[in-house]
């Protein structure tokens, strides 16, 4: 019997220790891995990629037609740390399925729902009861006294909400704010999803009529053509004055400079925002001057366990992809 054939598998970045753990035990691999916190930069990326079967990249990693091709015809799966796509060139990934045998792609869906959902919750209250200026004004003198008006924010209590993506994390977000006691969910998508939307007597409305119909708004679709720069000026000039905005999605779904004239001119009363563009935000972005916008480093995700279980799955996708067997999680393309 002659040497077996390993297949070679990169990965973009250090990751926790179950999905590492998976690829280390997986025989049939030889691994390659950028060991660093840091982004790998493209040239290495390329470098590391070229003759790869499977590559396990994260959402900073931009999977671009010219890394298709540097990735030469091995490249069989490519497993995304993320539930989110949009960071790969989907098409052209289809396109090489119809010339090649094709290329599988892997995701985590699912898995960091509820991480998610807490964390958009979280922002909502944080940006809404104006928590990091009250922090602020602890710190420096700024509490004088208890004053009736000081300080004071928005509540849930019988308001309106509006969820841009009734998806998976859409609709954990209004399980978590059901028992706040909001009286009435509105939601947009790209077609209504009555079996979903019952659960919250969620109405299927038009992106406008969600825009001036609601208290607080929470973007949590997915990015693609049609939701890039929805939210842009012509939306923020129909919400309410009083009400705050709240974007966990990916940040090109917001016109951001559209958005600092919103926050700035008092057309709407805040945003909290957990995705930016670019992301990092420079830190001498004008909407990090705004005492009305709260901003995160995306995350999301980011608790301990969510981390270490999307990478158990998108080692397990790559590893079934690579092997020709069924993925926990395949994005169908
Ligand atoms: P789902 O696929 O379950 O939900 C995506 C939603 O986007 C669907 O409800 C879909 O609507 C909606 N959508 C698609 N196109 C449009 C459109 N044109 N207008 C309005 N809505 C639209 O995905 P998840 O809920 O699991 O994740 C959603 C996104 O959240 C991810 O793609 C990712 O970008 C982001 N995310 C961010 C995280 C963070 O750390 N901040 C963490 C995890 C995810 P329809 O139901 O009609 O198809
Ligand atoms: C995703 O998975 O798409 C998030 O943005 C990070 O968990």
């Amino acid at each position: 019997m002659g040497p077996v054939r390993l297949m070679k598998v990169f990965i973009t970045r250090r990751i926790p220790a179950e999905g590492r753990a998976a690829l280390a035990r997986a025989s049939d691999c030889e691994v390659e891995q950028w060991d660093s916190d840091e982004p790998i930069p493209y040239k290495d990326l390329e470098r590391g990629l070229t003759g790869a079967h499977g590559l396990l990249c994260l959402l900073s990693d931009c999977v671009d037609k010219k890394l298709l091709d540097t990735a030469g015809a091995n490249l069989k799966v490519i497993s995304t740390l993320s539930v989110g796509v949009d960071h790969l060139a989907l098409d052209e990934i289809k396109k090489r399925c119809l010339i090649h045998s094709g290329i599988r792609v892997g995701y985590t869906p699912d898995v960091l729902t509820d991480a998610t959902a807490e964390l958009a919750v979280s922002l909502l209250l944080t940006t809404c009861r104006r928590l990091p200026e009250a922090i602020e004004e602890v710190k420096n003198g700024g509490w004088t006294s208890w004053k009736p008006l000081w300080l004071c924010g928005y509540g849930l209590k019988e308001s309106t909400v509006g969820i841009i993506g009734l998806g998976r994390i859409g609709q954990a977000i209004a399980r978590r704010l059901k028992p706040f006691g909001v009286q009435r969910f509105l939601y947009t998508g790209r077609q209504p999803k009555p079996k979903e939307a019952a659960e919250f007597q969620a109405e299927f409305v038009t992106t406008s009529q969600l825009a001036a119909e609601s208290d607080f708004i929470i973007v949590s679709c997915s990015l693609t053509p049609a939701t890039k720069g929805l939210c842009n000026s012509a939306f923020f000039q129909q919400m309410k004055k009083t009400a705050v905005f709240v974007n966990i999605s990916r940040g090109e779904v917001v016109n951001q400079d559209d958005l600092y004239q919103a926050l700035t001119s008092s057309q709407i009363a805040a945003a909290g925002l957990d995705v930016t563009t670019p992301e990092p935000l420079p830190t001498n972005h004008p909407l990090l001057t705004l005492k009305n916008c709260v901003i995160l480093p995306h995350i999301g995700s980011a608790t301990y366990g969510t981390r270490n279980t999307m990478s158990l799955l998108a080692a397990n996708n790559l590893l079934a992809g690579l092997r020709g067997e069924p993925m926990p999680s395949e994005f169908k393309l």
